[in-house]
């Protein structure tokens, strides 16, 4: 009966495009913020996971982790650091060099995804929630929206691993030439905090898929997923060492990851910064190649045609969506000077009416941010903001003064040299600037280091056409936005990372490919 509910829910989650909400009828933010549900949900895995058995850090120590609804903390996880690293990756190489995962067939491989994902799908209620504690984000979205998602992945990357092959190459000469594509061996892998099971999927779905194995490295602010879910793969097949998750901080276990010379490939999520580093530690270690998808700030262009109403739902849920939390957030909502004004009236008005409180609670649209780093940090920029000659329409502020909550804002009259135009904030603060003509608004919009994603609002095909071929970002999404379905390709260009995820192009990042060339007939040499 229950398992029949969560399928018929997911199934119409599924079916639903974009996670619009509106105001419940008398919710008071107050309350909900000083009375937070408790989920009912137990934490059952804290320590690390290293060669299929949940382990405690080499060292003895335990980190805190928090619910950024009122920063208290929830439970105490085991720290992995450098030592824990090594052990992780010395299962890892093991269980690629002498397990059966890479030597299986690639339909057994596939058989225990999907059996993963059934698993998955079984406790999708249980997961949602401990996402939401661990993250902030709302119930809804993640129950509605991310369980579902993180399920399909999985079963679109267990139907890639047996259609996973190579060429046979019509060479100059009486030879035989065919490539094989092999898996890379072990993959080291560091995700963020801002989706943490999506982020899980991204990168573990193509990596297992292609016969690897992995170490994965969580983000310290979010690592109670995982390890749940870690445990599920393992109770559907996964044989030991394949997947090996260490939760800890980035300078200590991240960087051990990303300098080990026993990790064939190094993967991603995060800051530019970070990903600079992590760049340089593969280079310095053993060359490994690596996959980065980093920050972004992207344009959402509303142009003179827009149907206002609509424009402001959808650059409201650009940049909004997730707390303003999302790397290809449209953080920079440029406006045709037409209709400028009537959209920052609707916009401030939608801003105003965004529902902030307890994540649990069903019609609340925006939870806490992630942590007091995250939360500080957006309170600097909503300063300088106010410092600049932005105007403020609404927010501004943090809201009540427990957790990291923090008031839907919106500043019009932005210019591009002010750092509110320029940095990626990552909180729930649009900027909204005024532009008058196509050309401008491509050369501005693509003035920036970043070149992530790219929204596009017009009824015109010849605009549409336009915009989508001249802006210089990974993602451009005409007329609707955050669409991120298992087989659309995601990634940056410029500074907002290197190589692509999700779809067909994300298998490259995991494979090694081989030529290998025999003569057809025996040459005189023989
Ligand atoms: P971060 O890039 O420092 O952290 C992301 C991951 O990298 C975490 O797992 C972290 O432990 C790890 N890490 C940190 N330092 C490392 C190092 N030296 N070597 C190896 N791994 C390391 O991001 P952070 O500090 O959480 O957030 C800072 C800013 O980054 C945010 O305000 C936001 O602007 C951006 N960000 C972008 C994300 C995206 O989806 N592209 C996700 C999270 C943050
Ligand atoms: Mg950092």
């Amino acid at each position: 009966m229950a398992a029949r509910r969560i399928s018929s829910l997911l199934s119409r989650s599924l079916s639903s495009s974009l996670p619009f909400s509106v105001r419940p009828k008398g919710y008071s933010t107050a309350a909900a913020l000083e009375n937070p549900i408790i989920p009912n949900v137990e934490i059952k895995h804290t320590q690390l996971l290293i060669n299929g058995e949940f382990v405690d850090a080499a060292s003895g120590k335990t980190f805190p982790t928090y619910d950024p609804r009122t920063g208290e903390v929830i439970a105490h996880v085991a720290e992995g650091d450098a030592q824990d690293i090594n052990l992780a990756v010395a299962a890892a190489r093991k269980a690629f060099d002498e397990g059966p995962w890479p030597k299986m067939t690639a339909y057994e491989r596939a058989r225990i995804i999907l059996r993963f994902a059934d698993l998955v799908e079984q406790h999708s209620e249980e997961l949602a929630a401990l996402e939401t504690w661990n993250n902030g984000k709302t119930f809804q979205q993640a129950s509605k929206a991310e369980l579902p998602m993180f399920v399909r992945k999985f079963h679109y990357y267990a139907g890639w691993a047996d259609k996973i092959h190579g060429l046979t190459v019509p060479a100059d000469g009486p030879y035989h030439v065919q490539t094989l594509h092999e898996p890379i061996g072990v993959a080291g892998q560091i995700i963020p905090w801002n989706f943490p099971l999506i982020m899980f999927a991204w990168k573990v779905g193509p990596a297992l898929a292609c016969g690897n194995t992995i170490v994965l490295k969580t983000a310290e602010q979010t690592p109670l997923t995982a390890l749940y879910v870690g445990k599920l793969f393992h109770e559907a097949g996964l044989p030991p060492g394949v997947l090996n998750i260490v939760s800890g901080y980035g300078p200590s276990a991240g960087a051990a990851l990303a300098s080990h010379m026993d990790v064939d490939k190094i993967a991603f999520t995060g800051s530019t910064e970070t990903g600079k580093t992590v760049l340089e530690l593969a280079a310095k270690s053993n060359l490994k190649p690596a996959t980065l998808e980093l920050g972004g700030k992207s344009p959402f262009i509303v142009c003179e045609d827009a149907d206002v109403d609509k424009a402001v739902e959808l650059a409201h849920f650009a940049l909004f969506f997730n707390q303003g939390q999302c790397c290809c957030a449209g953080s920079r909502t440029y406006v045709h000077e037409s209709v400028y004004d009537e959209f920052v009236e609707k916009a401030t008005q939608r801003a105003k009416r965004r529902t902030v409180g307890d994540p649990f609670k069903s019609g609340i649209e925006q939870g806490p941010q992630i942590d007091t780093e995250q939360f500080q940090k957006v309170l600097r920029y909503l300063k300088s903001g106010m410092e600049s000659n932005a105007k403020l329409e609404c927010g501004g502020d943090r809201l009540g003064s427990k957790g990291f909550f923090i008031q839907p804002t919106v500043f019009s009259n932005v210019q591009d040299d002010m750092l509110i135009a320029q940095d990626e904030i990552f909180g729930p603060v649009q900027s909204i600037l005024k532009f008058k003509d196509l050309d401008e608004v491509i050369q501005r919009a693509n003035t920036t280091k970043y070149g992530l994603a790219a929204g596009v609002f017009t009824q015109n095909l010849n605009t549409a056409n336009t915009l989508s071929r001249a802006l210089r970002a990974g993602t451009v999404w005409v007329n609707c936005f955050d669409v991120f379905d298992a087989a659309i390709p995601f990634g940056g260009y410029k500074m907002s990372g290197i190589g692509r995820e999700k779809s067909v192009y994300s298998l490259n990042n995991y494979l090694q490919v081989k030529a290998v060339v025999t003569p057809l007939k025996n040459p005189a040499w023989l």
